[in-house]
C-alpha cells in the first residue's frame, strides 16, 4: 500500500529527474515503476562525533535526497540500478550474501537481510536508484541510500516501520554489510527529518528536538571535492580512543563526562585520548548552544561556537585534512558568513557555513572563486533547506 505523502517539491528539475529515472526502468527492466521513495542525505550543524559517545548532535536533513522507483516481483528476486554509479546487482531474498569487491552491493544486500533478521517478510523488485546526494563526501549518502531502501521494502512488503526502529535497522546494516561503525547520526537524520527545521538528536536516549532557525539564516554546504572514506580505520580509530577514555574514567560513554571531571583525571589518559576526550565533551556541550544561537539570530554565540568547533576538530580531534583548511579561510573570507565548520566525520569531504541571506548568492561566489584559486579545484557550493525524512510518494 502507498501512503499519500507527497513533500517532493514538483520543481522542473524534479520532474526532470524522475522521467530519467523511468526512462532508465524501461531500459532496464520493461514496464513501469509502480512505487516511489525517497531519503534525505543530511549535514551536522554542531556535534562531530558526539554520536557514538552517545552525545547530542544539530542536523540538518537535507534537500539532497536518493529516490528508488520500484516494481514489485513475486519470485523473490531483486535487482536493482544505480544511475550514480552505474552499477547493478542481483540476489534472492533467500540467499542474501555480503560481497567482497562492492561498497554499494553491500549496502544494497545489508538493509534486506537486516529487515528479514527481524521477522519482517519482504518482497522481491526491480529497482532504479537515483541519489543527489554527492557520494564519500560527509553528506551521508550511505543512509539516505539505506532509509528509501527500507522504505521500498516497506511499502512492498505492506508493513510500517517507526521511522526509529528504520533508522536502527539501516545502522545495523551499515555495522554489519558495510564494515562501517558509524553511530545512529545519519540514519537517523535520514529517517526524522521535517521541512524546513534542524534536529536536535540526544544519542542516548534517540529523541529528537525540532530547531528553527531564524529565518534570514541560510545553511550553505561547502564541498572541498577530496574524498573521504569511512572505512579507511581513522574513523574506528577515533572511535576506540573514545572508548579507551570512558573506560579509564569509569563512565559508560563520554556524554557521562563533564568538563570539570575530565579535566581532574586528564592525567590517567595519554595524551592523545585525552585531546579526543576533551574535544567530544566540549563538542557536545555546544550543540544545546548552537541551537539557541541560531534560533535566536545570536550572530556572536553563532561565530564563536563555529570557529571553537572547527579548532577542536583540526586539534584536539585531528580530522581535519589541507583541504578543509583551505576550504576554512575561503568560507570566513565570503561575505555574509556567520560561521563556518567542519561536516561528518571530517578528513576531506563538505564543510558547512551559516550565511546572513541576504548575502548568500555573493557568499557562494566568492568561496567558489577564491578556493578555485588557492587550489585549482572548483567547488560544489548549494545551500540548502531542512527536508523530510524517508517516504514512499506518488508522481
Ligand atoms: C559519520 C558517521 C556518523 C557520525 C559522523 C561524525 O557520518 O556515519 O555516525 O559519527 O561520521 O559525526
Amino acid at each position: 500500500m502507498l501512503s499519500t505523502l507527497q513533500s517532493v517539491e514538483w520543481t522542473v528539475k524534479s520532474r526532470a529527474r524522475a522521467r530519467h529515472m523511468i526512462d532508465e526502468f524501461r531500459a532496464e527492466f520493461g514496464g513501469e515503476p509502480e512505487l516511489w521513495t525517497r531519503a534525505p542525505g543530511r549535514v551536522d550543524l554542531m556535534g562531530s562525533h558526539t554520536d557514538y559517545n552517545l552525545g547530542f548532535v544539530l542536523t540538518l536533513p537535507i534537500s539532497k535526497d536518493t529516490w528508488i522507483a520500484a516494481r514489485r516481483r513475486e519470485d523473490g528476486i531483486v535487482r536493482l540500478r544505480s544511475m550514480n554509479l552505474d552499477a547493478v546487482d542481483e540476489f534472492r531474498l533467500d540467499q542474501i550474501d555480503r560481497v567482497a569487491d562492492s561498497k554499494w552491493r553491500n549496502y544494497v544486500r545489508g538493509v534486506p537481510a537486516v529487515l528479514q533478521q527481524e521477522g519482517l517478510a519482504l518482497k522481491g523488485c526491480d529497482a532504479i536508484i537515483h541519489s543527489s546526494v554527492p557520494i564519500e563526501s560527509g553528506l551521508s549518502s550511505s543512509a539516505a541510500l539505506e532509509c528509501a531502501l527500507a522504505t521500498m521494502f516497506e511499502e512492498l512488503g505492506g508493513w510500517h516501520l517507526l521511522p526509529q526502529r528504520k533508522a536502527q535497522f539501516g545502522q545495523k546494516a551499515e555495522h554489519e554489510f558495510a564494515g562501517v561503525n558509524c553511530g545512529i547520526l545519519d540514519q537517523y537524520s535520514a529517517c526524522l527529518g521535517l521541512n524546513g527545521c534542524a534536529l536536535l538528536l540526544d544519542c542516548r536516549n534517540l529523541s529528537t528536538r525540532t530547531v528553527h532557525l531564524a529565518g534570514n539564516i541560510h545553511v550553505v554546504i561547502c564541498n572541498t571535492m577530496s574524498r573521504r572514506r569511512l572505512s579507511g580505520g581513522e574513523y574506528a580509530q577515533r572511535r576506540s580512543e573514545c572508548e579507551q577514555g570512558a573506560a579509564i574514567l569509569g563512565v559508560p560513554a563520554l556524554r557521562d563526562l563533564s568538563p570539570h571531571h575530565l579535566a581532574s583525571r586528564r592525567n590517567e589518559l595519554s595524551d592523545t585520548v585525552a585531546r579526543r576526550c576533551e574535544f567530544i565533551v566540549a563538542e557536545s556541550a555546544r550543540v544545546e548552544l548552537l541551537a539557541q544561537a541560531l534560533s535566536s539570530n545570536d550572530r556572536d554565540a553563532i561565530s564563536s561556537l563555529c570557529a571553537a568547533s572547527f579548532t577542536g576538530a583540526k586539534d584536539l580531534y585531528e580530522i581535519v585534512s589541507p583541504a578543509m583548511e583551505t576550504m576554512m579561510d575561503c568560507m570566513l573570507a565570503a561575505p555574509g558568513v556567520l560561521g563556518a565548520r567542519q561536516a561528518g566525520a571530517g578528513f576531506g569531504g563538505c564543510m558547512v557555513a551559516l550565511v546572513d541571506s541576504a548575502h548568500t548568492e555573493a557568499f557562494r561566489a566568492s568561496v567558489i572563486d577564491s578556493y578555485s584559486r588557492a587550489t585549482q579545484t572548483t567547488p560544489e557550493v548549494w545551500p540548502v533547506t531542512g527536508a523530510r525524512g524517508a517516504e514512499a510518494f506518488h508522481l
